[in-house]
């Protein structure tokens, strides 16, 4: 098959949708993969890197598209790529459809086939092409608490692991899943003393289970919450109810019970945010202040760890790439439920029910 490899061009995405070790299983494969010149650039890996494993380098963006069976990208296409996508051409990426009756339509009048990797989904119900960019977030969620938390930048000034003779800072997790246990864990290894709330019990005994004793669990309720944050140096907020916004579990009247400079990193913030002060920010301009409490809300967190959250990325999406190219996308996503899961429009046709849902358009089955 003939794949491939746009340079991103959404503002500010470095990451790219096949790493140069992807594009080796590929060539071994004897499938032609075509890259476009620096897509690779933001990640850390060269035209050179590519040409080493068998690529073939493109020039632009259009010859990217006219040349390939299959597109395999990091974000959803925007307006300048809608007209690049070709009927019958398989484009594998990051859709997030339904927050965009835009691209939903493009979509559907490029007659391609759009297979996303947030639909993608295993049988226990779990979505194995987002579960990295939620171990980037959590594990940076702690990163970045700890550096908001020094002074120069507004925050209480406490070192979160403390020193001899000084204990160490509190660190409270809200949600003890993906981002909750991976936020914990690299709080507990600085030496901070973590409490990790949830209202799954299942996840709290495995914490409990599987974390060192400076890890308390707690379960999480409104009583709970407000007696914790009193001592509370930094929060996490790695809450999510599936399909839904995710609860305000910290209302702007509980700020005032925080240590001043206390800062909450909200990553959850994609699905609203659980702190009802919870604004999304960028990168550039990353915090702002609230009743004192510094306030970390970037709803693209990985995006600034992009060699990281590229070589995550393509770790999980690279079997499916493998097997999309060997089988062909319709005996791929037959003889593979998470793949088929992934399909979203097909030649014209929303298949998915909950983007025909959102935008009140027909769903084929
Ligand atoms: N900002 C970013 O860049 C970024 C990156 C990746 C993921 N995210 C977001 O982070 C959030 C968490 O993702 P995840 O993969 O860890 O989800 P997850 O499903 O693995 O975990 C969520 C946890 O929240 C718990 N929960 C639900 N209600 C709760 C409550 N009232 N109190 C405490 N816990 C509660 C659930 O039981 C579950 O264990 C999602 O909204 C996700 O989209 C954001």
């Amino acid at each position: 098959m003939k794949i491939g490899v746009p340079k991103e061009i959404k503002n500010n995405e470095s990451r790219v949708g096949i790493t140069p070790a992807g594009v080796f299983e590929l060539t071994k494969r004897n499938h032609t993969v075509f890259v476009q010149t620096q897509a690779g650039f933001g990640s850390g890996f060269f035209d050179e890197d590519y040409l080493e494993v068998g690529a073939i380098i493109l020039l632009t963006i259009e010859d990217v598209y006219a040349s390939s069976d299959m597109i395999v990208k990091v974000k959803e296409p925007i307006e300048s790529e809608y007209g690049l996508i070709k009927p019958d051409q398989v484009v594998f990426t990051y859709f997030h459809f339904a927050s965009s009756e835009v691209l939903t339509k493009a979509m559907i009048d490029s007659k391609a086939i759009c297979i996303a990797y947030e639909t993608v989904e295993d049988a226990d119900g779990s979505l194995p092409l987002l579960i990295p960019m939620s171990e980037v977030a959590g594990r940076m969620s702690i990163q970045q608490g700890a550096k908001y938390l020094e002074k120069p930048i507004k925050g209480r000034g406490v070192l979160l692991g403390g020193v001899p003779g000084v204990p160490p800072g509190k660190v409270l997790v809200l949600g003890a899943g993906i981002v909750g246990i991976q936020a914990a864990k690299m709080a507990a290894g600085l030496g901070a003393h973590v409490t990790i709330m949830d209202i799954n019990m299942k996840q709290l005994r495995y914490v409990n289970d599987v974390m060192p004793n400076h890890v308390v669990t707690e379960f999480s309720s409104e009583y709970n919450i407000r007696k914790r944050i009193k001592e509370t140096d930094l929060i996490i907020g790695g809450v999510l109810i599936k399909g839904a916004k995710a609860p305000k579990l910290i209302t702007k009247d509980m700020l005032k019970d925080m240590h001043p400079g206390a800062v909450i990193v909200d990553v959850a913030v994609d699905q609203g945010g659980c702190f009802e002060t919870t604004k999304a920010t960028t990168h550039e301009n990353p915090t702002y202040i609230i009743n004192d409490v510094v306030h970390y809300c970037v709803a693209n967190m990985p995006g600034a760890v992009p060699h990281t959250s590229t070589v995550a990325l393509t770790n999980v999406t690279l079997p499916y790439v493998i097997k999309l190219a060997n089988e062909g996308w319709e005996t791929a996503c037959r003889n593979s439920l998470p793949l088929s899961k992934g399909l979203n429009v097909v030649k014209g046709k929303i298949v998915y029910k909950e983007i025909a849902e959102a935008f009140n358009l027909e769903l084929s089955v």
